[in-house]
């Protein structure tokens, strides 16, 4: 490869690699999936309200796979590849969320209606903490 195939090719693929990255918020694939957890966290706390704990079984592995999904996710707020502490930041933050959404798993398990509703809160607290630390401005 000469000189000017070597920078052509060079170009192309930063072209590419940065075409990878969303313009906005919305467009990042962690957003979707935000979407189905919050879609999700919707019927499950009305259904651990109403003691509805089948519903709320058939709603989690939703949640589950979306949040596991979450974690090789970028959030906007990095998508210039942030430092990288700053990704194993987001990581364990999800991984946190994962544990929880693990404790609501064992309770809805033991038909425990009020460690779902602690386990569900802790949640809640989670996404709020996530939004502080992670969430671009920009975004919803
Ligand atoms: C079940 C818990 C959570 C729910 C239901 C949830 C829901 C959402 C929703 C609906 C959005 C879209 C924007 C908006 O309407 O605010 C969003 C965006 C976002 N969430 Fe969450 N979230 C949760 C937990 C977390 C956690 C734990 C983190 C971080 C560790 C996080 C990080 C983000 C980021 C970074 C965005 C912006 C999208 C992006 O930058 O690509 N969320 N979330």
């Amino acid at each position: 490869m000469n000189v000017k195939q070597l920078l052509t090719a060079t170009l192309l693929s930063v072209a590419l690699a940065s075409g990878a990255h969303a313009q906005q918020c919305e467009d990042t694939a962690l957003f979707a999936e935000m979407e189905t957890m919050a879609d999700t966290m919707q019927g499950l706390a009305r259904a651990i309200r109403g003691n509805d704990l089948d519903s709320a079984r058939e709603a989690l592995p939703t949640l589950q796979q979306a949040a596991r999904n979450a974690h090789q996710e970028t959030p906007f707020s990095l998508r210039n590849g942030g430092a990288d502490q700053d990704i194993a930041n987001f990581r364990a933050a999800i991984d946190e969320l994962n544990e929880m959404i693990d404790e609501l798993d064992l309770a809805l398990a033991n038909d425990n209606q009020a460690d779902a509703a602690q386990a569900l809160r802790a949640i809640g607290d989670a996404r709020r903490n996530g939004h502080r630390q992670f969430k671009d401005r920009s975004c919803g």
